[in-house]
């Protein structure tokens, strides 16, 4: 965990990467913001602060069996209010559907928008853009 929080502090843009296991992401990864919120947040009882961490750039990429927005949208909605208690600056979410191990996930479509997705977090973090406005699952090709 030490070296998980070494780079976290260090890095310009922090991707959360987890399949959506019952709502949510799986548990190793639960642990991630876990530990991190006491650790980074440094909100003790009555004291708060300085957070180590306020302004990181956050974004997320998922795999879901529903629709993204059945299936991967509590997730978001979680690190959302998460990365506004902590401060931090959600920048969006990639979520795509995976039909079952008897099919093949990847295809053209989903590459094209895991590439419009990350120039759009390019974009955000090179302009300062604000953070995306709901339901950022389904990639705007206006926006991102
Ligand atoms: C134990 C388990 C729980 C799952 N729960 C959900 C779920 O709540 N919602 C959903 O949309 N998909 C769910 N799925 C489907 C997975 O999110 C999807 O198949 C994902 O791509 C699996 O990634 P993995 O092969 O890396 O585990 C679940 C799959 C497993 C194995």
């Amino acid at each position: 965990m030490q070296e998980i929080f070494g780079l976290v502090l260090s890095c310009d843009l922090l991707i959360l990467a987890t399949p959506i296991y019952s709502w949510y992401c799986t548990p190793p990864m639960k642990a991630v913001p876990d530990r991190l919120v006491y650790g980074m947040n440094k909100y003790y009882g009555g004291e708060k602060g300085p957070a180590l961490w306020a302004g990181k750039p956050v974004a997320l990429v998922s795999t879901c069996g529903y629709r993204p927005e059945k299936g991967a949208d509590l997730w978001e909605e979680g690190m959302r209010r998460y990365c506004k208690h902590s401060q931090l600056r959600y920048l969006g979410m990639l979520a795509e559907r995976h039909l079952g191990y008897d099919t093949v996930f990847m295809d053209r479509e989903k590459a094209e928008r895991a590439a419009r997705f990350a120039a759009g977090l390019c974009r955000k973090l090179d302009g300062g853009e604000p953070a995306a406005p709901a339901p950022s699952h389904i990639p705007d090709p206006g926006h991102i």
